[in-house]
C-alpha cells in the first residue's frame, strides 16, 4: 500500500466534513478524499439493507477504484448498519467507523442522564444496543429522535431561526434533565448553536469526530502508513450530487481550488457554505467548466 495515497472518508452527504475537520487537525500533512453520497441523503431513514448496499458501493469506489490507504466511515448510520460487512468484504484494509461519543459522556458525568440524538437507523440498530450495555454503568441513557435535522444541515440551514425552532420542538421536552447530549450523528455538530440555544451553554455536547480521527492516526501509525514530512497536503472532496471540490489541505488554504458542481442544483450554496465554516474560506468566483459550471477559487475572508 502506498503511503502517499489518500485517506477516504465517507459519509450520506456533508455531515462527515464535521469529521474531516477533525482529522486535518490532527494529520495536517495527509492526503483526503472525501466522499459525501448526497444524492441518496439522507440515510437515517432507509433500510438498513438500502444503507448498507449504498456503504458497500462507496468502500468499492474508495477502497477499489481509488485505492485509498484507510477508509473513514464519518457516518454513525453506515457504519451501525454496515462496518461489519465492510471489514469482513477488505479484512487486510484499513477501516475506521465513526461511534457516538456515548463512553465518554457516561465517563465524563457519572450518574447522569445522557441523550444520544441520532437518526432512525442508528437508534433502532444492535450495535447501539451493545454499545450502551457495555458502557452506560449508573448513567440514564435517553434515545433522542432527531427527524428533520440531517435535511437541515444538508440544505445549509443549520444556523438559523429555522434550525432553533426545530431544535425546540425536538429538545424542548429534555430542557433541564441532561447532563450531556451525544450528537449520533456526523450531521448534528453544525447544528450546535442551535442545539445549545434550547438546552443551555452547561449540556456538554459531545461527537465522535476526535475519537475518529485518532483511531485513524492510530491504526496508520501501527501499519507504517502516516505519510511523513513530504505529504503534498491537498484534498479532494467529492459530493455525488453536487460537485466535485479540489482543495489544498494546509492549514492556511491558500492555493487553487475547483468545483464541479452539476448543472440546475443548489449544490454551490451549500458546498459554499459547508466549506465557509470547516475552513473559514468562500468562493470567489464562477467560472464556466467542461461540461457543467466549474467554480474556482476559495479564499480567505477578510
Ligand atoms: N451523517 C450521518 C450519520 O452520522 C447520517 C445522515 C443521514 O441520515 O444521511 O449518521
Amino acid at each position: 500500500m502506498d503511503k502517499h495515497s489518500y485517506i477516504a472518508v465517507f459519509d450520506s452527504g456533508v455531515g462527515g466534513v464535521s469529521v474531516l475537520r477533525e482529522l486535518r487537525a490532527l494529520l495536517p500533512r495527509e492526503r483526503f478524499y472525501y466522499f459525501g453520497d448526497s444524492a441518496n441523503a439522507p440515510y437515517g431513514r432507509k433500510t438498513t439493507e438500502e444503507v448498507r448496499a449504498l456503504t458497500l458501493a462507496a468502500g468499492k469506489k474508495l477502497l477499489e477504484d481509488h485505492d485509498c490507504k484507510a477508509l473513514v466511515v464519518a457516518c454513525n448510520t453506515a457504519t451501525a448498519a454496515a462496518i461489519t460487512d465492510l471489514r469482513e468484504r477488505y479484512p487486510d484494509r484499513i477501516i475506521v467507523g465513526i461511534e457516538p461519543a456515548l463512553k465518554l459522556a457516561c465517563d465524563r458525568h457519572p450518574g447522569g442522564t445522557i441523550g444520544i440524538m441520532a437518526t432512525d437507523v442508528t437508534l433502532r440498530e444492535q450495535k447501539l444496543a451493545a454499545l450502551m450495555e457495555r458502557v452506560k454503568r449508573d448513567c440514564t441513557v435517553l434515545r433522542v429522535q432527531a427527524p428533520g435535522v440531517v435535511e437541515l444541515v444538508e440544505a445549509g440551514k443549520a444556523d438559523t431561526g429555522e434550525a432553533v425552532e426545530l431544535m425546540e420542538r425536538l429538545l424542548g421536552p429534555y430542557t433541564g434533565k441532561l447532563s450531556a447530549l451525544v450528537l449520533g450523528c456526523t450531521h448534528y455538530p453544525f447544528a450546535a448553536k442551535a442545539i445549545s440555544r434550547v438546552l443551555g451553554e452547561e449540556v456538554r455536547l459531545l461527537d465522535g469526530g476526535d475519537g475518529t480521527a485518532r483511531e485513524t492516526r492510530r491504526r496508520l501509525a501501527a501499519a507504517d502508513l502516516l505519510v511523513g514530512h513530504d505529504g503534498k497536503e491537498t484534498a479532494i472532496i467529492h459530493f455525488a450530487a453536487d460537485m466535485e471540490v479540489v482543495l489544498p489541505a494546509q492549514t492556511d488554504m491558500g492555493g487553487n481550488t475547483a468545483f464541479h458542481p452539476k448543472p440546475g442544483n443548489d449544490g454551490e450554496g451549500i458546498i459554499a457554505h459547508h466549506l465557509h465554516q470547516l475552513t473559514g474560506f468562500s468562493l470567489k468566483e464562477a467560472v464556466p467548466g467542461e461540461g457543467s459550471p466549474t467554480v474556482q477559487a476559495v479564499q480567505p475572508q477578510p
